[in-house]
């Protein structure tokens, strides 16, 4: 079978042996969705770390099929799937835990957020599914606060004392103590989508639908701050941004300072993620800064500043 070249190339780099395996398994997986759901699967999407694809049910329904490897990440996002039970959400069908695999309703016409070329509009759209994606975080659940992301922060410095990549050791330090002072001072947990930006909501009839949960609890702030990073212009970066969080801080009642905060920590994060030898993602990276200088300007003082 032949597949996408920059999935087959992200499997090996994210899950190693692992990966390698699961991509000779395909096949088999596949040949068990069709068999075990009376389905039909076509020509995947276009694909990053899991093999998603349309697929025609003998009913003549249209479904996804999802298939990733089993583990944690899987679990994360099948509960939240299941949490937010198709508030703004696409609704789960069926699933195979040993197996990792969802098979989802087919949003139609499916295209994503990111084809909404009015950043204004896509910006009220974005805050729409939001409202509708807001509910309490669960007591009972395997699913992770944003904790977790300060625990990633503080494993780069700890292994990176004199810097990350493009970020120095003073940046790194920063972050991490914001992280610190933000998680301690979360009042509302929220069941989070996780990995919230213009590509994970698609157009489904007249409305908008979130796809691919990550599964976190914390502040909606956080949940912001990937959307924020992407789809950014080539230049004025920094008016179009500061136009987004008002649109968005409005839309969604937000706490402005804690967001510009939780903007500076997660794009530092966000750039140290994508770190491989002397590459990184350089539209994350000068987001650090803009994040720093919007917030002097709003409250006259340098983020490493901020008391709870
Ligand atoms: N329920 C769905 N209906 C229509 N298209 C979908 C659906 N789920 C996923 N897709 C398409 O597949 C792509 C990848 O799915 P996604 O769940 O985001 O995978 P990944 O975790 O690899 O990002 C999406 O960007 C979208 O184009
Ligand atoms: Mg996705």
């Amino acid at each position: 079978m032949e597949y996408q070249e920059q999935f087959v190339q992200s499997v090996r780099f994210y899950f190693q042996e692992e990966g390698e395996e699961w991509i000779q398994e395909l096949p088999e997986l596949i040949h068990y969705c069709e068999q075990n759901w009376s389905l039909k699967m076509e020509d995947p999407y276009s694909l990053s770390i899991n093999y998603v694809a349309p697929a025609k049910r003998e009913s003549g329904k249209e479904v996804v099929v999802k298939l990733s490897i089993p583990g944690t990440e899987f679990l994360d996002e099948l509960e939240s799937l299941s949490l937010f039970n198709h508030h703004g959400m696409v609704q789960v069908i069926d699933f195979n835990i040993e197996k990792g695999i969802i098979i989802l309703e087919k949003l139609s016409p499916g295209y994503t957020l990111a084809t909404v070329e009015n950043d204004e509009l896509a910006c009220r759209i974005a805050a729409g599914v939001l409202k509708k994606l807001s509910i309490s975080a669960p007591s009972n659940t395997r699913i992770q606060t944003t904790a977790i992301r300060e625990e990633s922060l503080r494993a780069t410095l700890v292994q990176n004392e004199e810097g990350y990549g493009p970020l120095s050791s003073h940046v790194l330090r920063t972050s991490l103590s914001l992280f610190t002072k933000l998680n301690q001072s979360i009042v509302h947990y929220k069941l989070l989508h996780g990995d919230f930006h213009h590509y994970n909501v698609l157009a489904s009839g007249n409305a908008w639908t979130a796809i691919d949960p990550k599964g976190l609890l914390g502040e909606v702030e956080y949940d912001l701050i990937q959307f924020l990073l992407n789809r950014l212009p080539e230049k004025d970066v920094y008016d179009v941004t500061k136009n987004r969080v008002d649109i968005l801080t409005n839309e969604l009642n937000l706490n402005k300072e804690r967001l510009l905060l939780w903007g500076y920590c997660h794009t530092v994060l966000a750039t140290s993620w994508s770190v491989e030898g002397s590459d990184y993602s350089k539209p994350f990276y000068q987001m650090i800064e803009i994040f720093e200088r919007m917030y002097k300007e709003a409250y006259g003082k340098e983020v490493a500043q901020y008391t709870m």
